[in-house]
């Protein structure tokens, strides 16, 4: 994903448009402007090549950063983009939220796990209900950036901090400070987690690599279940470990198949509908055409029920519904 614009080029952001709208809208919420790149059809993640020709469509400094999705738990080649962020004096914003566990290899032979902060500035992660650490609501932003963490710990909580390493000086006249003394030192928000989710999340994080380590188990039983059929599935390369938030099928009749399954009581869902052809991208010009790759894979994609709880006996007649629709 990127995002970029035509305004002060402070707030211009790179996205892609398959993903959920949250990944966009945050630029919207700081008065940036959002510009969308094309999917790379083999990974359905943000096309480097993509984002590079608009970078070089624009003056140095138009665009402030770019917002890679580790779309469906496949992580992003970071390294990659980190070389291209730098070229261009720009930030990386991870959006891990489908990846919590994912990882790739580098051409050094580096691992880099999904959000450790080694490429990006920041990570964010999400706690819906859907996702791989459920807390009811609510997310994670990770960093390795001792002066980003101290900010979004403000922002977290109203722009007050507490600590007196970080006062600002006294004025004129001030009474003398003591143990309640706080400061409102720029405009926040109220972005805590509460403590009943906080205790939700922490129990799931015990369980977390199990749950992965099914995740992908479920994952395999279909890769070997639909390879060399009509049905289109993506694998990735042995450098990569996808954390299978989605499984991701494409096939010619996405809305005949979805629907054959409704009526088998099998929920499939669409991840996502481009966010360029939302009403609300649309309005700033945005439209059908602009990105073929994914408006093709948002054409035929589907994703298959993936969770760690789902059986062997419950997969395998999703698997045979698939295949009993499809003829193969
Ligand atoms: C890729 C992606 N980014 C961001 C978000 C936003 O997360 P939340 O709904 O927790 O704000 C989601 C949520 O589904 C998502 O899938």
């Amino acid at each position: 994903m990127l995002y970029g614009a035509g305004c002060t080029g402070r707030y211009t952001r790179y996205h892609y448009p398959i993903t959920f709208s949250a990944s966009a809208n945050c630029v919207r919420y700081c008065g940036g402007d959002v510009y969308f790149a094309d999917i790379d059809p083999e990974t359905a993640l943000l096309d480097i090549n993509a984002v590079r020709a608009l970078l070089e469509q624009h003056p140095k400094g138009y665009f402030s950063g770019i917002i890679p999705v580790d779309f469906a738990g496949y992580p992003v080649d970071l390294a990659a983009f980190r070389e291209l962020a730098d070229a261009y004096g720009l930030w990386l914003l991870e959006d891990a939220c489908h990846a919590p566990g994912g990882a790739f290899i580098d051409s050094k032979k580096i691992e880099h796990r999904c959000g450790d902060g080694s490429l990006a500035e920041l990570a964010i992660f999400s706690f819906h209900p859907v996702k791989h650490i459920a807390a009811g609501e609510g997310g994670m932003i990770t960093t390795n950036d001792e002066a980003l963490y101290k900010h979004l710990l403000r922002l977290r909580t109203h722009g007050i901090t507490s600590k007196s390493n970080e006062f600002t000086e006294t004025y004129a006249g001030e009474p003398e400070r003591g143990g309640w003394y706080m400061q409102l030192q720029e405009l926040g928000y109220n972005y805590r987690l509460t403590d009943m989710q906080a205790a939700l999340g922490t129990s799931q994080l015990q369980r977390v690599d199990a749950m992965l380590s099914r995740r992908q188990e479920i994952a395999k039983r279909y890769d070997d279940a639909f390879a060399g059929t009509a049905i289109q599935i993506m694998v990735p390369p042995g450098n990569v470990r996808h954390a299978y938030h989605l499984y991701v099928i494409q096939v010619d009749d996405r809305k005949g198949l979805y629907d054959f399954l409704r009526t088998k009581n099998i929920m499939a869902q669409v991840h996502y509908i481009p966010v360029h052809l939302m009403p609300y991208y649309r309005q700033f010009g945005w439209k059908p055409g602009d990105f073929p790759s994914a408006e093709r894979y948002y054409a035929r994609c589907l994703s298959l029920p993936m969770f760690p709880t789902l059986t062997d006996k419950e997969q395998e007649y999703v698997i045979e519904s698939v295949k009993e629709f499809v003829g193969v």
